[in-house]
């Protein structure tokens, strides 16, 4: 919630821009260019929509193989967005037809299909039914969950830099907020710094850790987090946010939902199906963690046999019996961060090990102008993460998109752009 509504403004900012820079640059008008573009592969595209700008300049990026022969031609009207860690791919083939279809059916409430859908999950998560809470995208699972834990001596402790939702919530409910601090250099923090937040604190503590995290993308070793989960205290919640998990190749890193089926009751894993699952606007999340306290939790969601809308339930059913689409997007997002990550090499920005579908990489100008500069070639990119001032969070499109951008990143170099 905070990334969609803070960029909605900063976009609008930019929006008036737009028309002048982008005439300034002198490209033809989008219209053209898709015609021209008609059967080109994706590198191609980008290599001839921007080549005019690069004489001179070897086209290293051309030589990556799309992985399909999609026609990419982004306008003002159809930009690139890598602004909301959004997946580009779409849904699931059988999640698009069973949201399709069930529009049909919207007349109804979905009870009848919430047992299905909650078998599924809690099938996957070797959990039973009762262990899973579905709630309207999993922003709502950590608004309940802070809620659900808040009294006037509970204290919230989080990474100085992780995604804001925790300390938004919990701002709503007074609670006091304790940041641990991160390194400077690469925006890692100390799982002992957490531990002694919790330790000098009196009352109860929430501790809010997003695995793999937002915007850094990186990791919190599994070992060293099930290490702390299984000495804790019993009024320490662990409020742990995956919603990226199932894009993660390190091996450091596994589902906090084994310590939920181990029996932790201090634990609350949130999982949402916006992001690999590609369902970000039909709003489907979930919490996994001790029924007796998800109970609590569900007193502040919604009635939740009634939370999801009908086409979620559905489109969320079919995509979870969709294994293959979800290899296919891992896949994929695997490939578009190798093509972005080539790029920044050959700029020589830093980049932090991402393990979701964002980087986190350094800018050579301030966070604003690039902004505006990617917006006029037609590239939404994130907003500011306070303190990271010359870091820029970048969401990973597709490969043909991610080629695109990489021909923008080169072409603003040799203008000197950037
Ligand atoms: C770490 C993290 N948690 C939760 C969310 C909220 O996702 P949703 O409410 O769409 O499930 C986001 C969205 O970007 C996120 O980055």
């Amino acid at each position: 919630m905070t990334d969609v509504v803070e960029q909605d403004v900063a976009e609008q900012g930019i929006v008036g821009a737009q028309g002048k820079a982008a005439s300034a640059t002198g490209r033809a008008p989008a219209s053209r260019s898709r015609r021209g573009f008609l059967g080109m592969s994706g590198a191609a595209i980008a290599g001839a929509a921007l080549g005019q700008f690069l004489p001179g300049i070897p086209n290293a990026f051309a030589k990556e193989a799309p992985s399909s022969t999609a026609v990419l031609a982004p306008s003002a009207q159809a930009p690139v967005r890598l602004n909301y860690n959004e997946n580009a791919l779409g849904m699931a083939p059988a999640a698009q037809r069973a949201a399709t279809a069930s529009i049909a059916h919207s007349n109804r409430y979905p009870f009848a299909h919430m047992g299905k859908l909650q078998l599924l999950v809690a099938t996957h998560h070797k959990v039973t039914p009762e262990s899973v809470l579905f709630t309207p995208g999993s922003s709502d699972a950590i608004r309940a969950s802070v809620l659900a834990h808040a009294t006037p001596d509970t204290q919230l402790v989080i990474p100085e830099l992780t995604y804001g939702d925790g300390a938004l919530y919990a701002g709503f409910y007074d609670l006091a907020i304790n940041k641990v601090p991160s390194s400077r250099e690469d925006w890692s923090f100390k799982i002992s710094d957490m531990q002694q937040a919790v330790a000098d604190h009196a009352g109860p503590s929430i501790v809010y850790l997003v695995n793999p995290n937002n915007p850094t993308s990186t990791i919190i070793s599994s070992d060293a987090l099930y290490a702390w989960v299984n000495n804790s205290r019993a009024d320490t919640l662990f409020i742990i946010d995956e919603a990226y998990a199932e894009f993660v190749n390190d091996p450091a890193f596994r589902s906090a939902d084994s310590l939920v089926s181990g029996g932790a009751r201090n634990v609350l894993v949130l999982k949402t199906f916006s992001k690999i699952h590609a369902m970000a606007g039909l709003r489907v999340g979930y919490a996994v963690g001790d029924a007796e306290r998800l109970e609590k939790v569900s007193h502040f969601v919604e009635d939740d046999s009634m939370t999801l809308s009908y086409p979620g339930v559905m489109a969320a059913t079919a995509s979870m019996q969709s294994p293959e689409f979800l290899v296919h997007s891992k896949q994929s997002n695997d490939e578009s961060r190798a093509i972005f990550t080539a790029a920044l090499d050959e700029l020589g920005w830093e980049y932090l090990p991402g393990q979701t579908n964002f980087v986190f990489h350094r800018i050579s100008t301030p966070l604003k102008e690039f902004q505006t500069a990617m917006k006029e070639r037609h590239v939404l990119i994130g907003r500011a993460f306070p303190p990271a001032d010359g870091w820029c969070r970048m969401s990973l499109g597709t490969p043909e998109e991610m080629h695109y951008v990489s021909a923008v990143l080169r072409e603003m170099k040799a203008k000197g752009v950037v």
